[in-house]
């Protein structure tokens, strides 16, 4: 999509192109440092982006410094006052961007995450404004001991799919008493974890400073605390989060001990601007950095690495510390990136085990962006996967559909089984999958999904399960037990939907461990 928007951009842009240059000869120089201001953030400054060009004869090279981390510029070229770059791709983004120089300003267009143009007006500013800090060297490598958490996969809420930049002491106190409300702490969802954009300044000392939207986190601590819940709140190794805001570059000692003594049980510590210092493979060195520190901060804290499932952060997620550890990019409340994040975590299963799991980011179960099947279906998956559920919905307001998705014990069980074993892809047939679970006592969770849109007959064998003889079946969204005739399971799946089964081999007696 984003292609041919940009090929439909690039021909009217040659024409321009032409008639520009056959206007002014004259090239316009647009080397140097250029800042464009975005938002004000709730710390007070502001959002800003650095357009650092470098132009020798009609070439542009160069960088743009994000609050979250620096792009190479990979091609750029200037006629006349007109202008066009291109940054390293970002994953599947690229972005590009296309004006003019106008006097000390540069107008131009340019795309981002959205893959929308994005109109600026940047300004000259000093050469170093916006570079980054020092470099600090990292620690050598060694084995964090497990801190003895997550014997389960985790379970709570966490601000970021509904609220984003709006969460607030309000929020989270408001979360906290509907999570008790709801039944969704005594269904197993213990974290209230607040994510990005809680964060304020340094006072004198360098202690790190909530915002004005948390006016005491100590005292935000002990009120969720005091609803039988847990704090988790967020950081980044860089200099700067992904909002922009203050991370713990440089502070990760001081920052680690702040937390612990405001009672944080939860930190989900997010790669964002860390790239600016350092180069991918050295990100086990700079996540060990802040496993240690937790261990020593004198207060267990769960720590849940987030950046993105690079370079195979399963294989050393627990050599760090983590708890649980993001495999993919950020999900959204779309059926085609939830899919996408939970039905490529097959492979990873040998790496989930008690005390670390693989993460395929959190629930949009309530959030309206799919149907309830949908949701049916995203839970599903995640307990399949013996994922972290971290519902990611406005708990004060949710509709009882919503809550009996994610209040569903049967399926939770499957989730925290105490086996602790991931489940996996079994078959697939076009748009049909089944995927198992080994469970604890020799039982097993079975998920037929059905990824196409329109109803699906699907047929589950038991030789497949490598079961044989009587069995004892439960539908785990039906709440009732169901048959197999010949050793065959048949059933209508709805579009995108999932019919999810516990079975047992009989005699073992049903083991559904309702929490
Ligand atoms: C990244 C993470 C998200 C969220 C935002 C906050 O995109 O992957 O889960 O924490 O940052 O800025």
């Amino acid at each position: 999509m984003f292609h041919s928007r940009f090929l439909r951009f690039s021909a009217t842009v040659i024409g321009s192109l032409a008639l520009a240059f056959s206007v002014s000869a004259q090239t316009s120089t647009i080397s140097g440092n250029w800042v464009w201001q975005g938002a004000k953030l709730h710390d007070g400054t502001y959002d800003k982006f650095y357009f650092q060009f470098e132009q020798k004869g009609q070439a542009i090279t160069g960088r743009v410094i994000y609050p979250w981390g620096i792009l190479a510029i990979t091609e750029g070229s200037i006629e006349g006052n007109h202008f066009r770059f291109v940054q390293a791709p970002v994953g599947e983004y690229k972005f590009v961007g296309e004006g003019d120089v106008v006097g000390d300003e540069l107008h131009f267009r340019v795309t981002y995450f959205d893959n929308k143009y994005h109109d600026r007006i940047v300004r000259r500013c000093p050469p170093d404004e916006g570079n980054p800090p020092a470099r600090i060297e990292l620690p050598a490598l060694h084995d964090v001991p497990w801190n003895g958490l997550a014997k389960t996969p985790p379970m709570g809420w966490n601000s970021w799919n509904k609220f984003g930049g709006n969460v607030s002491d309000e929020v989270v106190r408001g979360i906290a008493d509907a999570m008790v409300s709801s039944g969704m702490r005594d269904a197993g969802y213990i974290y209230v974890n607040i994510d990005d954009t809680w964060e304020g300044r340094r006072d004198s000392t360098g202690a790190l400073q909530p915002n004005h939207k948390f006016p005491d986190m100590k005292a935000l601590a002990d009120y969720v605390h005091s609803r039988g819940l847990k704090l988790g709140i967020y950081s980044s190794p860089g200099p700067k989060t992904c909002g922009g805001y203050e991370g713990s570059y440089g502070h990760e000692e001081q920052d680690a001990r702040t937390f612990a003594a405001w009672g944080v049980d939860l930190l989900k510590y997010d790669w964002c601007s860390a790239g600016k210092l350092y180069d991918m493979s050295e990100v086990r060195g700079v996540y060990q950095k802040m496993g240690d520190l937790l261990l020593s901060s004198g207060r267990p804290i769960l720590y849940s690495l987030c950046e993105y499932g690079a370079e195979k952060v399963w294989e050393w997620g627990p050599k760090v510390g983590g708890n649980m550890w993001r495999t993919v990019g950020d999900i959204n409340d779309t059926w085609e990136v939830m899919a996408k994040n939970g039905f490529s975590q097959s492979e990873l299963a040998a790496f989930a085990a008690p005390g670390h799991w693989n993460d395929p980011d959190m629930l949009e179960v309530g959030n309206g962006g799919m149907t309830d099947e949908e949701y049916r279906t995203h839970m599903s998956l995640w307990s399949i996967l013996a994922a972290p559920l971290l519902a990611g919905n406005d708990l004060r307001t949710m509709s009882q559909s919503t809550r009996d998705i994610l209040v569903n014990r049967e399926v939770i069980a499957i989730d925290q089984d105490p086996a602790g074993k991931q489940g996996t892809r079994l078959s697939k047939s076009g748009e049909r999958e089944t995927w198992t679970k080994p469970l604890a006592g020799g039982a097993v969770a079975v998920g037929l999904f059905n990824r196409g849109a329109a109803p699906a007959m699907m047929a589950l064998r038991l030789p497949e399960l490598k079961l044989s003889g009587k069995v004892q079946a439960r539908d785990l969204w039906a709440h009732k037990d169901v048959k197999f005739k010949n050793g065959v399971f048949e059933a209508t799946v709805p579009g995108h939907g999932v019919v999810l089964l516990r079975i047992e081999p009989s005699g073992a007696g049903r083991q559904v461990r309702l929490l």
